[in-house]
C-alpha cells in the first residue's frame, strides 16, 4: 500500500482540494423556481442527514452568481443523477444552457422537476446553518421518487460508474 503523506492546509490549498476528491459522491442537479424562470445548480455537497424528520442537505458557495436565489428558496428539488446522466451536469455549471431546451415538469410548490433521473427528493428549506464559504442548507423531503438504474460516481475530479463488488 502507497505511504500517506502529510500536507498542511493551507488557503486554496490543492492538497486539501485533491485529498477531497478520495471521498467519492454522486452528483445532483438542485433545482428552483425563480422570477426569471426555472433554474438548476450542478452540486456534489448532498448529503442524507435524519431519518425522522426526513432531512436532505447540501451546500452552495456563497460566491456563486446564483447563491441568493438558492439561500431564500422555500423549496427546491434535488435530483440524482444516473450513470447515463452525465450530459446534465454541464448544463447546470457556470455559464451552461440551464433549462434552455429542455423539457420539465413542475411540482405542487411550483419547483422544476428534471424527468427521470435516478431519484429525486422534493424538499422544503428546514434550516440554513453557518458552513464558511458554502450555506449549509437543511430540506425537509416532502416527496421522493426513484427509478431502476446505477448512480453517477464524481471522484478525484472524473465521473464514472459504479462497481459493486458482488
Ligand atoms: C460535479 C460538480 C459538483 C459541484 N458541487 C458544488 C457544490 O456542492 N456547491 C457549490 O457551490 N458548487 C458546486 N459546483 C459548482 C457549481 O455547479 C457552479 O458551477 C458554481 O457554483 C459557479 O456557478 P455560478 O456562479 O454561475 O452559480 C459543482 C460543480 C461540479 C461540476
Amino acid at each position: 500500500m502507497p505511504e500517506t503523506t502529510f500536507i498542511p492546509v493551507g488557503k486554496q490549498s490543492r492538497a486539501f482540494r485533491d485529498a477531497l476528491g478520495c471521498f467519492a459522491t454522486g452528483v445532483t442537479i438542485v433545482t428552483i423556481a425563480t422570477d426569471h424562470g426555472p433554474m438548476g445548480f450542478t452540486a456534489n455537497s448532498f448529503a442524507s442527514l435524519s431519518m425522522d424528520p426526513p432531512l436532505v442537505l447540501w451546500s452552495p458557495a456563497k460566491s456563486s452568481a446564483r447563491f441568493a436565489h438558492y439561500a431564500s428558496a422555500r423549496h427546491y428539488a434535488v435530483h440524482i443523477l444516473g450513470q447515463d446522466q452525465p450530459d446534465l451536469i454541464a448544463r447546470f455549471i457556470r455559464g451552461g444552457p440551464g433549462f434552455e431546451g429542455m423539457s420539465y415538469h413542475r411540482n405542487a410548490e411550483g419547483v422544476p422537476l428534471i424527468p427521470n433521473t435516478l431519484a429525486r427528493f422534493e424538499c422544503e428549506q428546514h434550516a440554513t446553518h453557518e458552513g464558511g464559504d458554502h450555506l449549509i442548507i437543511v430540506g425537509r423531503v416532502l416527496r421522493c421518487a426513484q427509478r431502476e438504474g446505477a448512480p453517477l460516481v464524481f471522484a478525484m475530479g472524473q465521473y464514472g460508474g459504479f462497481a459493486p463488488e458482488s
